[in-house]
């Protein structure tokens, strides 16, 4: 049980690999609070862990929204009185090439994946500073490195490691770990839609020639928030076969 007694916040954790973590981290001890602006997905997952015997809640708070964000905190705290970890998950993309890229594209991507992510890292500080113990958890991707049709992505991504950095560093003297997952390619049931072509492409420019599972997001992300990795900190972990870029 590494994560005993524990309050973990994932957003966005009716997704798959949020689902995927929100599982794991609750068979580990941890109480789970599930965001998700869709309801469905979230109330899926805290059904999964309930069935399981574990803890878990949903929350639909719009991460775009700072004050829906304040709320979902605030929601936390009256819950269970504590946040110990925050997983900044939820992202989504909409590619277009450069020329094509709209400011709605734009806007959509880096209010989500970037700003949603400051946000809740903003809300949540104050509540693990107090208690001087915190873990918060970025995703970013590694087409943080840089991919055709995603400026906005790869712009948002590339954000969210450097809020790493500049959260890592400000917070440490909190004992707050700030760390980062960049996921290569997973096998996800919106992986299976990926074109033929493309899919084949991405396995060739994948070292180890597969796709990686969501438990391998899982496992990594439990090592980050628990005491195993209490004197990692600022770090950005490529779960991604050796895949180092498009
Ligand atoms: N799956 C992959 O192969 C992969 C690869 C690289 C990076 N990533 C990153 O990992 C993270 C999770 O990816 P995933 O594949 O599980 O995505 P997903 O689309 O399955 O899940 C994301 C969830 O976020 C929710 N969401 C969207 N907007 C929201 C909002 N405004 N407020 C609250 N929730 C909102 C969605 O409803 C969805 O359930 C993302 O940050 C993604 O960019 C995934």
């Amino acid at each position: 049980m590494k994560l005993k007694d524990k309050v973990a916040l994932i957003t966005g954790a009716g997704g798959d690999l949020g689902r995927g973590m929100a599982i794991l981290f609750a068979q580990e001890g941890a109480r789970v609070m599930v965001n998700d602006i869709n309801v469905e997905k979230a109330e899926k997952t805290v059904e999964i862990i309930i069935d399981q015997g574990g803890t878990a809640t949903v929350d639909n708070s719009d991460l775009t929204n700072s004050k829906s964000v304040r709320q979902m905190i605030d929601h936390v705290m009256k819950e269970w009185g504590k946040l110990d970890i925050l997983v900044n998950n939820a992202g989504d993309v909409k590619d277009a090439l450069l020329v094509k890229m709209t400011d709605e594209d734009w806007d959509f991507v880096v209010d989500l994946n970037l700003k949603g992510s400051f946000f809740c890292a903003r809300a949540a500080a104050p509540h693990m500073i107090e208690r001087g113990y915190g873990k918060i958890l970025n995703f970013s991707s590694m087409a943080y490195k840089g991919n055709i049709g995603q400026v906005n992505y790869t712009s948002a991504k590339a954000g969210v490691v450097g809020m790493t950095q500049a959260l890592g560093l400000e917070l440490a003297k909190y004992s707050i770990n700030v760390n980062c997952i960049a996921p290569g390619l997973i096998e996800t049931p919106k992986a299976a839609t990926l074109d033929e072509k493309v899919r084949n492409y991405l396995i060739k420019k994948t070292p180890m020639r597969r796709m990686g599972e969501i438990i391998d997001i899982a496992k990594t992300a439990l090592f980050l928030v628990s005491d195993d990795a209490k004197f990692i900190t600022r770090q950005v972990i490529h779960v991604s076969g050796g895949m180092e870029g498009f």
